[in-house]
């Protein structure tokens, strides 16, 4: 039988796979972008524990609640994200399976709603967009969004949108551009949304590292200025990282139009796809959200300990980037430093990046992708070396002592 289905693209679980049977005792899995303290565990938020008793002590049902999911939270959510009450009355938001669900829900709507549609796509990407986006039926264009010394190009996605066609999407991550680290600036948001405003191109935002980046406010500064300016959108959001709630598969489609009709078809297509997919999403995560939302406490015991993650990836990326820079004496490092999120995208080949599993136990994607929240701050002297043995730095022919490599 002939396959349409898209080709397998997504390396990271064959690769964890790999890594969970390399049994080196100090091999490091800096592969998947969960978030680790020191002690290289993934704590479950003091703010997503209390409300967890608490939900638990007033035993809320577990009836059916529909396609569309819990609608407290997609409520709690939406006006978190989005305090403009203009844009809220324009919005409508259904709850997802996580991102990725949110990802896919949106990715039908696209599809449902503009056969023809192409959406484009800066790379290096995200390795799951193409795979959901083709898997929705849509057409993707990609275009590259780097300079040559691995820094965000600003002009790419303007080009991109330039010579887009009206109708046609453009998939943006709202924030810590996975895997590049990339940060737009509220001003290039600006711009790209009048681009978008005059060409018609419609914006499909993945938003899924908000809050450790340069803040929650900062980081949701570019979609809100953007839906100012733009009559459609489609945000796709994800409550897995900015709440560690990973496998509680929590996450938002929204939608915001300016017409109500188109809206109320969006609503219906998103509800249909649901239903069809997994009729409705799992409510556990949807309610611990809610809880920290809507209890000013657990809300600021939750943004306090967001930022403390944010300050530690920051410290962690300063600290690499610092002993890089030492070891290599090499320019290539230095634009780690404007680099944010949970990632680092270190300027290493495919294959620098497999010496440095095969030789140093250091487990990262192929595309140079670490999760630098998985680098203990006692071995980030370990780490720098490892990556300068394999970029070959002046530092690299010496010989690493065992004291230094923690
Ligand atoms: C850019 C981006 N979007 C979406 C997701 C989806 O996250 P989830 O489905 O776990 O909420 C991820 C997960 O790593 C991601 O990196």
């Amino acid at each position: 039988m002939p396959s349409t289905f898209p080709p397998r693209t997504d390396p990271l679980w064959r690769l964890t796979a790999a890594c969970d049977a390399d049994t080196r005792p100090d091999r490091l899995d800096l592969l998947v972008g969960v978030y680790r303290d020191d002690t290289g565990s993934s704590p479950v938020f003091g703010a997503v524990a209390e409300a967890e008793r608490s939900l638990a002590a007033r035993s809320p049902s577990k009836e059916y609640l529909g396609p569309a999911g819990n609608r407290d939270f997609t409520n709690a959510l939406t006006r978190m994200l989005f305090p403009s009450e203009d844009v809220r009355a324009r919005t409508l938001a259904v709850q997802s399976v996580a991102g990725t669900g949110a990802l896919r829900l949106l990715a039908e709507l696209l599809a449902a709603t503009g056969p023809d549609r192409t959406v484009h796509l800066g790379t290096p990407a995200y390795l799951n967009h193409r795979t959901i986006l083709t898997a929705a039926g849509l057409r993707v264009r990609e275009y590259p969004m780097l300079l040559p010394d691995g820094r965000p190009d600003p002009n790419a996605s303007l080009a991109a949108v330039a010579t887009a066609a009206p109708g046609d999407a453009l998939l943006i991550q709202g924030c810590c551009h996975n895997p590049t680290g990339a940060a737009m600036p509220t001003q290039s948001w600006e711009e790209l949304a009048h681009a978008m405003a005059e060409r018609g191109v419609v914006p499909f935002v993945d938003h899924a590292y908000f809050g450790l980046g340069d803040g929650l406010d900062a980081d949701l500064e570019g979609v809100r200025r953007m839906l100012d300016i733009l009559p459609e959108a489609v945000v796709a959001v994800s409550a897995s990282k900015a709440w560690g709630l990973y496998n509680e598969r929590t996450g938002c489609a929204i939608v915001v139009s300016d017409d109500p009709a188109r809206r109320a078809l969006a609503h219906s297509v998103l509800e249909t796809t649901a239903r069809a997919g997994y009729s409705q999403p799992p409510d556990h995560g949807a309610r611990i959200v809610h809880e920290i939302l809507t209890r000013p406490e657990l809300r600021t015991r939750w943004s306090a300990e967001l930022d403390s993650m944010r300050l530690r990836l920051g410290h962690l990326r300063e600290g690499l980037t610092d002993a890089l820079v030492r070891r290599t004496a090499s320019a290539e490092f230095e634009p780690l430093r404007e680099q944010r999120g949970m990632f680092l995208r270190l300027p290493l080949s495919e294959d620098q990046m497999g010496r440095l599993r095969d030789e140093h136990g250091i487990h990262g994607l192929p595309s140079g992708r670490i999760n630098l929240a998985g680098v203990p701050t006692l071995l980030v002297d370990r780490v720098a070396d490892a990556i300068t043995r394999v970029h070959g730095g002046p530092e690299a022919a010496r010989p690493v002592l065992t004291g230094a490599r923690g």
